[in-house]
């Protein structure tokens, strides 16, 4: 692989943060037969709750001896940073979790804690990013145009280090190009993306064909789902995504009149927002409580980024005054909190994919409305 003589430098810097980041994006250079590596604006690390990395993890963020150079955004952690007693956290997780936190800091990181970073800085199209996260992964490179491969949070940190990529897989227009058409009858998004995730081969790239325009929220839903079951970064919609009208359409198609999701259990816990909930999902929440008038009988946890509340205040007080609650920072998958109930009801594909891998629990999947109706119940 090319590297240019600062590049050299970097790789034999005495700063074993440094070399050892340079080492990183190499290696990974070769294995992907990169010919050189490539500026970035962004990158956002993965991996950050303490209930997942533990000890070796936050032993290896407390080594780090580097500041980031570009914008540099962080995923979830394990609590609300300020409602973490709410959460019946307990004192010894919020202090590890506080010490990821600082470690993060102080190689300039700035601690977004959520998974949609694309709500807090605006990406651009054909903007050249190394995001982990699979789900910001997939909405940047799908909706934006953005270009990003499928980073870990270690490659995302050492990209962040150098400010550089690897040359290869979706930063390059071609590789971006989809090989499947997928004409859908009836949508439910998270369901779609779900199945299909399942279905696809490794390097299959769809491109859909619905039969009304989907909202950036449902495509979001979608996505998420798609990259939690499948290897999926990117995918395309006619008429719609900005990319879908630069290659030729594929010739080998499937047609899906409706995905069903039949995972039932009776919840004790209802939860949204996975990915984080943007505004207007957190409006359609507040609506759909409007209509039933009462407080909820049952736990309903809704997760946005702090960003996302901060600007939202009267909405989020009106949400919290039918007794469910907004989290921030945080998120189902990654608190250890979920793991205290037996059944969650999810409208996500891909809280849907972790919540019984990674917290054991069982759960029940609806859409929106479902999920907020059953409050209710
Ligand atoms: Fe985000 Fe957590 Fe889901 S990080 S995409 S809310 S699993």
């Amino acid at each position: 692989m090319y590297l240019t003589k600062e590049e050299e430098k970097l790789l034999n810097s005495d700063n074993e943060t440094i070399s050892k980041s340079m080492e990183i994006l190499l290696a990974l250079g070769r294995i992907y037969q990169a010919e050189k590596l490539i500026q970035i604006s962004s990158a956002h690390i993965s991996g950050i709750s303490y209930q997942n990395i533990g000890e070796t993890g936050l032993e290896w963020l407390e080594s780090l001896n580097a500041k980031v150079v570009v914008k540099t955004t962080v995923n979830p952690a394990g609590m609300d940073l300020m409602r973490w007693k709410e959460m019946r956290i307990n004192k010894e997780f919020y202090t590890k979790q506080m010490k990821i936190i600082r470690a993060l800091e102080k190689i300039g990181a700035e601690i977004s804690l959520t998974c949609t970073p694309y709500y807090l800085h605006k990406i651009r199209f054909g903007m050249h990013i190394a995001w982990a996260e699979s789900s910001a992964i997939i909405y940047a490179n799908s909706i934006v145009g953005a270009r990003t491969n499928r980073e870990s949070g270690i490659s995302a940190i050492a990209s962040a280090i150098i400010g550089k990529t690897p040359y290869y897989g979706l930063h390059i227009g071609e590789n971006r190009a989809p090989n499947i058409l997928i004409k859908v009858k009836d949508v439910n998004p998270s369901a779609l993306g779900f199945y299909l995730g399942n279905i696809l081969k490794f390097d299959q790239i769809p491109i859909f064909r619905f039969k009304r325009r989907l909202s950036d929220d449902e495509l979001k839903l979608l996505g998420a789902g798609l990259a939690a079951t499948g290897n999926t970064a990117i995918f395309h919609v006619e008429n719609q995504t900005p990319e879908w009208n630069d290659f030729e359409m594929p010739k080998e198609k499937i047609e899906i009149d409706r995905v069903e999701i039949e995972y039932r259990c009776e919840p004790d816990l209802i939860v949204l927002g996975c990915p984080h909930l943007s505004k207007e999902e957190l409006v359609q929440v507040l609506g759909l409580l409007q209509k039933e008038n009462k407080k909820v009988k049952r736990d309903l946890w809704l997760f946005t980024s702090r960003e996302v509340a901060n600007k939202n205040k009267e909405l989020i007080e009106k949400i919290e005054s039918f007794n469910a609650k907004v989290f921030c920072d945080t998120c189902m998958v990654v608190s250890p909190v979920t793991e205290e109930y037996e059944c969650i009801m999810v409208n996500s594909g891909k809280a849907l994919t972790y919540l019984p891998k990674l917290r054991g629990v069982n759960v029940s999947f609806g859409n929106l409305e479902e999920c907020v109706k059953a409050a209710f119940q």
